[in-house]
């Protein structure tokens, strides 16, 4: 069934389309009252969430279906020692649609593969995060009027934060976008998002250090939480936790129409003293979520009903390359085929499809 793995997998015209019906469902919520009648929303959830679980319950709710799924891996089988594919196929025969977070990258790939239904990506350990893509565009649509003509600045951890990499990779579509990666050096922006997103665009970027230095620059600014549980370091996380701090002072820096988003928990990265500035996007931006899942939703039943299937990636190879990024789904479900496609074939370079990790065929 057509899935949303990642916000590529959606044209920008099919993005535009998202964001004019979540506007009309804010309008006129009445109307999509029972739209889901009969249809149940499954989340399975393996790592900790509040804002996509339930704004994506919520969602279903609000257009008159059903819910059901478990929000801790340690109360499914997965505890068991239960495969990916196999929860995705007997899901399919409790529910209609399915969302899925996991820790691991690809995960929800792999549950698509198997599944009858459509599988939405709530979030696969550092790799992307499309739904909050969805949230963040939409919120940017309704703050600023526009998607295009804008400079956005991208701070905190950039190495780990998935939110980033689907941000980026939805916002290189639209013309004359500017990008400031404001990160320590540690926490840069990934090289694969570089080549494959900021590069593949032609996006004009910088990079720095400072926060104060971008503020007067940017139209939108994306704070981001240093992501604790995906260091190999607790001493790392440590030194590197407290590194920006959006505070009433450096607000004072920023344009005037300036708006601040930030997918939310957050930590310490921004004062709440900011959240009485008219330009904290941050809360509208949660209620944005629920808003555009509920297109989304509308969007893949629609044509789950229709019969649409997955576009698979071309001019793969089997079992030839193997990944070993330690995080990637093929680490610890063994069974899984190592599948690459070939991004660069003057060079022979392959990019595992479910983590994106590189390799040179040689
Ligand atoms: C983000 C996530 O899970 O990646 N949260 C969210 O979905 N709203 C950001 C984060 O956890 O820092």
């Amino acid at each position: 069934m057509r899935s949303l793995i990642d916000i590529v997998d959606f044209s920008t015209e099919e993005i535009f389309e998202l964001l004019e019906t979540a506007c009309d469902i804010s309008e006129n919520p009445q109307k999509y009252a029972d739209r889901c009648k009969g249809k149940t929303l499954a989340t399975l959830f393996y790592e900790p969430s509040t804002r996509t679980r339930l704004s994506f319950e919520a969602a279903m709710l609000e257009l008159g279906g059903n819910v059901l799924g478990f929000s801790d891996a340690g109360s499914s089988s997965a505890s068991k020692g239960e495969s990916i594919a196999d929860t995705a196929k007997m899901i399919s025969c409790y529910a209609n649609i399915m969302a899925m977070r996991h820790p691991k990258e690809g995960a929800p790939y792999v549950a698509a593969k198997s599944a009858s239904i459509p599988v939405i990506n709530a979030g696969d350990g550092g790799h992307c995060h499309p739904t909050q893509t969805l949230a963040d565009l939409l919120t940017i649509y309704r703050e600023l009027g526009r998607l295009d003509h804008l400079t956005v600045g991208c701070c905190g951890d950039l190495k780990y934060g998935r939110t980033v990499h689907s941000l980026l990779s939805a916002m290189g579509r639209y013309e004359n976008v500017k990008v400031v990666l404001i990160s320590p050096e540690e926490l840069r922006l990934p090289k694969y998002v570089r080549y494959e997103v900021l590069d593949k665009y032609n996006m004009e970027y910088e990079e720095t250090t400072s926060l104060e230095e971008a503020m007067p620059k940017l139209d939108v600014l994306y704070m981001t939480r240093i992501q604790r549980e995906r260091f190999d370091s607790f001493d790392e996380y440590e030194r590197l936790k407290d590194s920006y701090v959006l505070d009433v002072e450096k607000m004072k820096l920023a344009k005037p129409e300036m708006r601040v988003l930030h997918p939310l928990p957050r930590v310490n990265e921004i004062s709440v003293k900011v959240d009485a500035d008219p330009r904290a996007a941050y809360f509208r931006q949660a209620l944005n979520g629920k808003l555009m899942r509920m297109a989304l939703i509308l969007k893949l039943l629609k044509e789950a009903g229709e019969g649409l299937q997955m576009t698979e990636p071309a001019n793969t190879v089997t079992n030839t390359l193997f990944c070993d990024n330690p995080r990637c789904i093929t680490s610890c479900e063994q069974e899984l085929d190592h599948v690459f496609k070939c991004v660069e074939p003057t060079q022979g370079i392959y990019r595992c499809v479910y983590c994106e990790s590189k390799k040179k065929m040689n």
